[in-house]
């Protein structure tokens, strides 16, 4: 039986369901992202692999594992770093890890929007820098989270999530997205449907929690960013490419909106300069997801997604059934 490839450092235990179901597996404890050509040739030689978002999945890695490849299992919910029709084309299985990574994300999605809001990074880089001399009534002064509007960009489990911790802090949520909610689903979220150019126009808040595509790649870049009221506060938790990022520090010099929390980027690990020097900006390196259970949990998944398709069946989690009849 060729092995499964596990492209990089799991969690402990991460393989364990793939251990216990006899695989051979074949692991990355160095932890170094692998090169194009080092996919290419695990593709090559593997019946699946766990991969990670760090690893372009593509055309040509496919290609390579054309006849032998037979499951891709993403351990992240986003998949945008694998070409999914080039993997059907090959008869190769895709699946993703939905679910378990919300709570953590959401709950991080409203850090991000804490910790910009009331200036947190900063009070603490001045304190540290040994600036506080004193109390002051005008020092540091930040925005009112509670009972503020809030933009959700994404009504997915996700944005779900943020407009549920929303609901403690009095916000009004307006949320943006192709497919609405069920009625009963927005009242019990207590939010209202929007269209894109009225939530950016009236949120204090605009979190993104839309998926990369083709259709929403830049879907916040300068018009949004005109539209801003000069107190709005942007935070992403979903794809760097999402965001204008150019556009962005563009829009923070002129003041177009107050500041930014961000866990992505556009071109990761790279972070646009403009970004770093900006004080009103907090930046986190795409850490949403990262608490100890719910990484362990979503490497479970992939490890388990993995065994059922190399056994032969149809994983929970599969995005291209049409593989699989
Ligand atoms: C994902 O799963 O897509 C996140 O970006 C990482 O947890």
């Amino acid at each position: 039986m060729a092995p499964v490839v596990v492209t990089r450092r799991l969690p402990d235990g991460g393989v364990d369901p793939l251990l216990a179901a006899g695989h051979d597996v074949e692991t990355n404890d160095g932890d170094e992202p692998r090169s194009a050509d080092e996919l290419r040739a695990a593709a090559a030689r593997a019946d699946g692999m766990v991969c990670l978002l760090t690893d372009r999945i593509d055309a040509d890695v496919l290609a390579a594992g054309a006849g032998r490849l037979r499951v891709v299992a993403n351990v992240a919910v986003g998949f945008d770093n694998i070409d999914v029709p080039a993997a059907t084309a090959h008869k190769v299985m895709v699946t993703n890890t939905p679910g378990v990574l919300d709570d953590a994300t959401a709950d991080f999605a409203f850090t991000l929007l804490m910790a910009t809001a009331r200036r947190v990074v900063e009070a603490d880089y001045f304190i540290r820098s040994g600036k506080f001399h004193g109390w002051a009534i005008d020092m540091m002064l930040g925005q009112d989270v509670f009972g503020a509007t809030l933009g959700i960009v994404g009504i997915g489990r996700i944005g779900r999530g943020v407009a549920h911790r929303a609901k403690g802090f009095n916000m009004r949520v307006l949320y943006y997205d192709p497919n609405p909610l069920p009625p009963e689903a927005e009242e019990q979220l207590n939010v209202q449907r929007s269209s894109l150019d009225r939530l950016v126009a009236e949120s204090d808040f605009i979190s993104v929690h839309t998926p990369l595509t083709q259709d929403t790649m830049h879907l916040i870049s300068t018009p949004q960013f005109n539209a801003m009221k000069p107190n709005a506060i942007l935070v992403n938790t979903s794809r760097g490419p999402v965001v204008d990022e150019a556009a962005l520090v563009q829009a923070l010099n002129a003041r177009k909106l107050a500041g930014a929390g961000l866990d992505v980027y556009e071109r990761e690990p790279a972070v646009h300069p403009g970004l770093v020097s900006l004080p009103n900006v907090v930046l986190a390196p795409h850490i949403a997801s990262a608490t100890v259970h719910t990484r362990s949990e979503m490497s479970a998944m992939a490890a388990r997604n993995m065994a059922t398709a190399v056994r032969g069946g149809r994983p929970p989690n599969l995005l291209n059934p049409e593989v699989k009849r």
